[in-house]
């Protein structure tokens, strides 16, 4: 099957090469991350906190490829992490810079380590902040407590809805006004809400309204306001004024430092996965091309979210075209990356070239069935392809057992 350049979002970065000669050689499946994709993000967040003074951080949970890190650097002001490990990751790789750490639930035997990592520590719970904030404290952290302003903005995903009813995340009004005392209070630096997933500014707005109305009176004793993620500032379409507006209300109404921590939009569009057809079978008329890649182990996204990810040359929508669906080799039954239309009819060795597939993949692959890891290649500014991992049986076996290596 022959490759078009197109000018796609997702393939965007891959307009000025020969994709045949660029990919032909590389070992197949292999996540490829595009370097001067990251910058070009990069440079849109660091100019947004140029222009508002807001501060950007990278969520590691979304991409956490630290070979990457010196590029993204500069852009931003640090990491955002889940827990000790990520936020010793952000330490040590992006050294120098802020490291942020909230946890649903942070644990006894953990905590003085993440001490040594961690800049702004946010909890879950007014419990939590009563049991590990007076340590905290005297180490010197700034303190921070998640709130939920109950305010969903999004429909499709529950399981990406932090305000969807009965939600473990973030503090609620009723919850504060139960919970909260002056000594536990006067720990606090800021309040962190994350609420969003893919989402634009207007949902954004919406959520501050909620953020105001609910906890509009606590927000003038803090020194920040964290906003969390979810915000795909740097897609094509995405309403920059309204974010800045958004920054600059909280700003001045509250003369807080402002924090994002997009994951998806540091590394949106900036990634691509290679795959190749093992084998075509056909069952009542569809015809199924398996992949050496699988959904479930590869891109788990595609099964969680879930969604159908963008293939270079082939139309998500079936119509014009040859329709495939194409599948992993596991054993799971649903293991469907979806129902796709080709130029051409799919061959066995054909390569098929998945898009916007740097975040949420590398940092939350696994291997079910024994599927090996893919290694990750780096795609430089020059067109150059750099092998970064060397994945194998090893990687396998060592999650498994006791067993020397
Ligand atoms: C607390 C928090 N911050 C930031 C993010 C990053 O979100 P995204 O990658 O959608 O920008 C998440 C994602 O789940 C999150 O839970």
């Amino acid at each position: 099957m022959a490759w078009k350049t197109t000018k796609d979002p997702q393939f965007a970065g891959l307009s000025q090469y020969d994709l045949q000669a660029l990919f032909a050689s590389l070992p197949s499946p292999a996540y490829v991350i595009d370097e001067e994709r990251l910058r070009a993000n990069g440079a849109v967040l660091s100019a947004l906190a140029e222009r508002t003074g807001c501060k950007v951080l990278l969520a590691q949970k979304a991409f956490s490829n630290y070979d990457f890190y010196p590029i993204l650097a500069p852009c931003l002001a640090g990491t955002e992490a889940s827990g000790l490990y990520e936020a010793r990751l952000g330490k040590e790789e992006m050294p120098g810079k802020e490291v942020h750490v909230f946890c649903g639930a942070y644990r006894a035997d953990e905590f003085e380590e993440l001490l040594q990592y961690a800049d702004h520590i946010v909890f879950n719970s007014i419990h939590q902040l009563k049991a590990f904030g007076p340590r905290g404290r005297e180490a010197g952290k700034s303190l921070g407590l998640r709130i939920n302003p109950e305010k969903s903005t999004q429909e499709d995903h529950a399981i990406y809805d932090p305000c969807a009813p009965g939600s473990r995340m973030g503090v609620t009004r009723d919850v504060w006004d139960r919970e909260m005392d002056g000594d536990t209070l006067a720990l606090l630096d800021g309040l962190h809400f994350h609420t969003l997933c893919e989402q634009n500014s207007d949902d954004l707005r919406t959520t501050l309204d909620a953020v105001e109305e609910k906890f509009g009176d606590i927000l003038p004793g803090m020194k920040w306001l964290n906003m969390g993620g979810g915000h795909h500032i740097t897609r094509p379409d995405y309403d920059l004024a309204t974010l800045e507006e958004c920054i600059r209300h909280a700003q001045e109404k509250w003369n807080v430092t402002v924090y994002l921590e997009p994951g998806e939009a540091v590394a949106l569009n900036a990634g691509y996965f290679v795959s190749r057809v093992l084998d075509v079978v056909e069952n009542g008329g569809t015809k199924i091309a398996i992949l050496d890649a699988s959904a479930a182990c590869h891109m788990p996204d595609v099964l969680e979210m879930p969604y159908q990810p963008p293939i270079l040359g082939a139309d998500t929508q079936p119509g014009e075209g040859h329709p495939f669906r194409l599948a992993g080799p596991t054993c799971l039954a649903g293991d469907v990356v979806g129902d796709y239309a080709f130029a051409a009819e799919l061959q066995v060795g054909d390569q098929v070239l998945f898009g916007d597939m740097a975040i949420y993949t590398t940092c939350k692959n696994n291997t079910f069935n024994g599927m090996p890891l893919p290694d990750i290649w780096k795609l430089d500014e020059g067109g150059n392809l750099h092998r970064l991992t060397r994945f194998g049986y090893p990687d396998f076996k060592m999650r498994l057992g006791s067993r020397e290596r």
